[in-house]
């Protein structure tokens, strides 16, 4: 094995390494920590304020325990931490800014390793991203999932289930008391929502890229062998040291191919095509929004939870999990499974033996759970860049639709008007919502998913075409058109659309398209103005570099790796 990193620092001799030694000794260190062994960081985004990673002080524990085990020296170390329920105006505003905490946490700091503890939304791709930019040795740890929310004997989902009450009291199905009763009842656990929303979509996403070890995803925050794992994650990242095995011999397109009929697989969030594409911008691997469409969407969906099915984490978990999922797409010739992952073995190694315990949860690849139901991509002059649509999560009757657009210019305007009874809009109508993208918003907010007018919601209407350049909650559904590329606030046809004009959804064909000839078009561009900038701070560093979707909503001057070597050393 080659001089470790760390050695950089707490090897030196003389006045360089009493500094560096001498006030880590403060903490109670003795010498012969810094003799050699690995040191591994643990990179926490525990936090009071994303609740969802509010056990994370308990779980750096258990790595700490397999860390030492293995003969390393665990360092744990806070990085911005992104609670989505929280965070305002949104999280993804931050994930940006957080991948740039954690890279220069790693980069500046004498560390041969890395843990990510990640689980609430925008934490895992932020650890991600930033330790993707530094290369080091690095494996991943979702905090895991909530117990399943029960609410009157029912299964109640994180977000899905809130969603589904705020139509019935909309409705007036559901009383106010009722509706507070629930709050306790849906969250009763430490850990992640437990649908299939963004955060264990993305804990499926670090398991299928081989950056956790086998089960990650699935096993419930509460669970001991949640513990295990930690412990064993602790005891494998010290090995992977000694084995010089990088970031970047595990994040390779092959693992981002995975990943990608993995979300088709598991009805995962359209979320996951902005992380995974700014991840492998990262990592220099050239992924877009045709790799989701060569890769998953002609791809079957093999699990039955919400939103766009019915069961909830802990019913995976004890179906099997993601090993499960894996060998099925594995036996269908529809994995990678040279794809090598962190224990050092390919994942098809990982999951060749792998059981699955119920067939109503994880069903097989022959007899799915619903047929092509991955991300599809549409195309056409209302999206020039592409948009997307998460086919699960929709409704079948809504494919081929053509209907008049109701224009929101901003969400507050959505808000303000969609509840006016008189409001014209019926249900074949296609609600339009604008500047929610990366800069318009800023930050791409999760409200794709337009509440529908309550005098619809009374006539029985469940699902409408809703069109925007916004993004959606994981646990959300619905016929919904996000992320629409150019943005409204880049000057995208979307900024043109009026309300009143005819638009087209073809699924089949890939189709969106705005029924306005090209000299029309050109003069309303010509009346077009972008909004003003942000006047400071991160939001004007953000909105001044920040990427379209269909590039990952990176920022550009972070596109890339910069490694772990240190500019400067000023000691
Ligand atoms: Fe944290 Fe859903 S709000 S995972």
């Amino acid at each position: 094995m080659k001089k470790l990193r760390s050695q950089e620092w707490y090897g030196r001799e003389g006045r360089d390494g009493f500094l560096y030694r001498s006030w880590m000794k403060n903490q109670g260190w003795p010498h012969d920590v810094f003799d050699g062994r690995p040191v591994i960081g643990i990179c926490n985004t525990w936090s009071e304020l994303t609740p969802c990673n509010g056990h994370f002080r308990e779980l750096a524990e258990w790595v700490k325990r397999g860390v030492w085990e293995s003969g390393g020296f665990p360092l744990e170390f806070p990085v911005m931490s992104l609670g989505e329920t929280q965070l305002r105006p949104t999280a993804m505003l931050f994930r940006n800014l957080a991948s740039m905490d954690v890279e220069e946490s790693i980069r500046g700091n004498p560390m041969d390793g890395v843990v990510l503890l990640m689980g609430c939304d925008k934490t895992t791709p932020s650890l991600l991203m930033g330790a993707a930019s530094c290369g080091l040795p690095t494996i991943g740890l979702s905090g895991g999932p909530m117990l399943s929310g029960k609410f009157r004997g029912c299964d109640l989902g994180s977000g899905t289930g809130l969603w589904q009450m705020t139509d019935q009291l909309r409705k007036g199905e559901m009383k106010l008391e009722e509706f507070y009763e629930a709050e306790s009842c849906m969250h009763r656990s430490k850990g992640h929502c437990m649908t299939m929303g963004t955060a264990s979509t993305m804990a499926n996403m670090v398991e299928a890229l081989g950056m956790s070890l086998p089960g990650n995803a699935a096993i419930p925050a509460v669970d001991a062998r949640r513990n295990t794992l930690a412990q064993m994650t602790g005891r494998r990242i010290v090995h992977m040291v000694r084995e010089e095995l990088g970031i970047a011999k595990i994040l390779q397109r092959p693992a981002f191919e995975n990943a990608i009929r993995v979300n088709a697989a598991i009805g995962g969030s359209t979320n996951a095509v902005i992380h995974l594409i700014a991840l492998a911008g990262r990592m220099g691997v050239r992924l877009s929004l045709s790799d989701f469409e060569s890769y998953g969407s002609e791809l079957p969906c093999l699990v039955n939870l919400q939103p766009s099915g019915k069961y909830l984490m802990e019913d995976y978990f004890y179906a099997g999990g993601l090993p499960a999922v894996l060998r099925e797409l594995g036996q269908a010739g529809a994995l990678n499974g040279e794809a090598l992952t962190v224990n050092g073995k390919t994942i098809w190694e990982n999951v060749r033996q792998a059981p699955c315990w119920n067939r109503e949860v994880i069903h097989s690849y022959s007899s799915p759970f619903k047929p092509c139901a991955g991300i599809t991509v549409l195309r056409g002059n209302l999206a020039p860049d592409g948009a997307i649509i998460k086919l699960s999560a929709a409704s079948p009757h809504l494919f081929e639709h053509r209907g008049r657009a109701v224009v929101f210019e901003s969400i507050e305007d959505c808000h303000a008007r969609t509840n006016d009874e008189s409001l014209d809009i019926d249900e074949h109508c296609v609600m339009v919502l604008k500047n929610c993208g990366p800069k318009g918003y800023p930050g791409m907010a999760e409200v794709g998913n337009m509440l529908l007018p309550p005098k619809l919601l009374r006539r029985g209407v469940s699902d409408m075409v809703r069109i925007s350049d916004a993004r959606m909650s994981g646990t959300a559904y619905g016929t919904v058109v996000l992320h629409v590329c150019p943005e409204a606030a880049a000057g995208g046809p979307l900024a043109l659309v009026c309300s009143g004009d005819m638009i087209s959804l073809d699924v089949p064909r890939r189709e969106l398209r705005l029924e306005i000839d090209d000299r029309t078009l050109a003069a309303r561009r010509a009346q077009w103005t972008p909004p003003p900038l942000p006047e400071r701070g991160w939001l004007r560093l953000y909105a001044e570099h920040v990427m379209q979707a269909d590039k990952g909503a990176d920022l550009d001057f972070l596109v890339g790796a910069s490694g772990a070597q240190v500019a400067r050393d000023s000691h």
